[in-house]
């Protein structure tokens, strides 16, 4: 059968075409133009962060983190073992060993209570990931970090305009990355940000972003000339993009709105299904408000999730599964013969094996939910 429910569908929300009409008319299509400014403006404004700088991809902002924070050979970067790669192949080109923590079992977010046993004189980073947009703990991720003088990085790719505490993700690590991923809540199609709170790496961040040049102070007019000054890569995204990205970030709030109906809708009319059948729903806790990024359920076991994929997969909606444990992946396994240490995380291994994420996008219509929730009740 064809899919009529995809998994993900992007759409526009607002005056994103106009928007890219206009900067390629008035000759604006490199980097950090109109568009460019205005949406780390909105950013800066709206999180309260010291600056944010716009990036070809989330992948490439927590790259910019690996060479801000100097990381060096074999040196150790503590990340959740249930994550995507980027989180630790960033590090990783740096010279950097992965150390796998393993998740909690309610938020599946990275399990502070491994951490100490996990803190060695190599250490230099923990990498936080707030899984679907729903806060790490991070009061005892950031005293732990304090106490041991790690610094601490929030890939917020998921997490954008969620809170922790009432406080805004990606205000909490000395620096943090976004993604603008086509999947994610605001997108560009492909794209990320840098987000930095901490005045020391910002005029660093620029010249790494710029090949490692100072071509940025250069537009400023702050030197004559622009010239090699650091070690750096292109990663200033296109003011098409940009002006696509503003299209959906100014409409923010109303696609946040959009995302929280369908997700409360979901939780509602699935819950009694899911008591029935021993599948888990998220876990929000209270002093977390999440940013509705995807809605996914933890059923019985792995086989029950291939019938349920497969399922709804014949009445043409598409679930999908998540990310394969990286402790297990063939690259770690294959570097483990190289030196790197092995690690075991069994909540990743199980959680990996059983989740399964429900076709949720800012415009999936209540007909269209309503036939995932229908395949989903009449099925299993
Ligand atoms: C947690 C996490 N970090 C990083 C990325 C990479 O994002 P990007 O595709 O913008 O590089 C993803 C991708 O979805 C992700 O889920």
């Amino acid at each position: 059968m064809s899919v009529s429910v995809p998994f993900n569908q992007s759409s526009q929300q607002g005056n994103e075409l106009d928007y890219i009409h206009h900067t390629i008319s008035n000759g604006q299509v490199a980097g950090d133009q109109t568009f460019s400014k205005k949406c780390q403006s909105l950013l800066e404004d709206t999180l309260g962060v010291q600056k944010a700088l716009i990036t070809t991809s989330c992948t490439h902002a927590l790259e910019m983190a690996a060479i801000l924070l100097n990381i060096q050979l074999n040196e150790e970067v503590i990340i959740p073992a249930f994550t995507f790669v980027s989180t630790a192949n960033a590090f990783v080109l740096h010279g950097a060993r992965p150390v796998f923590c393993d998740i909690r079992p309610d938020t599946l977010n990275l399990d502070e209570s491994k951490l100490e046993s996990l803190i060695t004189k190599q250490t230099r980073a923990i990498v936080v990931v707030h899984y679907a947009g729903v806060s790490c703990e991070m009061d005892k991720i950031l005293d732990i970090a304090n106490y041991h003088g790690i610094s601490v990085v929030e890939d917020n790719a998921h997490g954008l305009f969620g809170k922790y505490r009432g406080r805004w993700l990606g205000t909490f690590g000395c620096l943090a990355t976004q993604s603008f991923h086509e999947t994610k809540n605001i997108t560009c199609g492909e794209g990320g940000a840098l987000l930095i709170n901490n005045e020391k790496f910002i005029e660093r961040a620029e010249i790494i972003r710029e090949k490692g040049t100072n071509r940025t102070r250069f537009f400023r007019g702050q030197v004559d000339k622009y010239s090699w000054v650091d070690k750096g890569s292109s990663y200033v995204m296109s003011d098409i993009l940009a002006a696509f990205l503003y299209g959906q970030m100014e409409k923010w709030q109303e696609i946040q709105k959009k995302r929280e109906k369908t997700w409360e809708r979901y939780d509602k009319e699935l819950a009694d299904w899911a008591e029935q059948n021993g599948v888990k729903r998220p876990v929000v806790p209270e002093h977390c408000d999440q940013p509705y990024h995807m809605y996914y359920l933890l059923m019985p076991s792995g086989e029950h999730r291939s019938k349920f994929i497969a399922q709804l997969k014949d009445r043409g909606v598409m679930a999908v599964f998540h990310y394969l444990p990286l402790n297990s992946s063939n690259f770690a396994l294959q570097m483990a013969e190289k030196g790197w240490q092995k690690f075991e995380c069994p909540i990743t291994e199980n959680v990996s094996n059983r989740i399964v994420r429900l076709p949720f996008y800012a415009d999936l219509s209540e007909d269209d939910q309503n036939r995932v929730i229908d395949s989903i009740k009449n099925k299993i």
